[in-house]
């Protein structure tokens, strides 16, 4: 399994306490936060930390059955993300899924004006606080989509800006 971006490790821990015997590599461009993700793994957990720029990785081709990204995408605009995906998409193998979470805008009405605030205040304080390159949330599904990628399952609820999606190789009948 490949988790790109993962933080300071509080999925990571979960993931290998739920799944003892997994082995994860797992690319985070901020030692600091490797540090802290270190710090939450039993001994025994199966995880290579590459302290690398996600970015510029050569990732190695089919090499994975899952890859994660939690929260990453959103940090990157469309054009960035397009440059990235094919790189990052080969490594994932035939039946693999890329699992995904991440901020949504909610449709229409109240909510949708809401969502839509929150999300611009969000991104101006980050681009405060960080050097984040994006400024809005990006259409990363159409970049997945044109890059042959399919939403086999989504995990949302109507008052949620956040949800949880998992993508395939090929066309797929979607759940949810
Ligand atoms: C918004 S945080 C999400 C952290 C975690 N996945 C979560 O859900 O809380 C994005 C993470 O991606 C890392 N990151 C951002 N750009 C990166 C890059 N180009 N290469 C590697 N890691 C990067 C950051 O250091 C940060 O830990």
């Amino acid at each position: 399994m490949l988790i790109i971006g993962e933080g300071d490790g509080r999925f990571l821990s979960k993931l290998v306490n739920r799944f003892p015997g997994i082995k994860v590599d797992c690319i985070e461009g901020s030692s600091r936060m490797i540090a802290q993700a270190r710090r939450r793994l039993p001994d025994e957990a199966d995880v290579n930390f590459l302290h690398v720029n996600a970015l510029d990785w050569k990732y190695p081709v089919k090499k994975y059955d899952a890859i994660i990204t939690c929260f990453f995408l959103d940090c990157f605009k469309e054009r960035t993300l397009r440059e990235w995906m094919p790189k990052i998409a080969s490594s994932l193998g035939d039946n693999g899924e890329w699992l995904v979470t991440e901020f949504r805008e909610l449709n229409g009405g109240v909510r949708g004006l809401v969502s839509y605030v929150l999300i611009k205040i969000m991104y101006c304080f980050f681009r405060r606080i960080t050097n984040l390159e994006a400024s809005s949330l990006p259409d990363w599904p159409a970049i997945f989509r044109a890059n042959g990628l399919s939403q086999s399952e989504v995990f949302e609820n109507e008052s949620s800006m956040i949800n949880f999606t998992i993508w395939r190789w090929g066309k797929c009948s979607q759940n949810s």
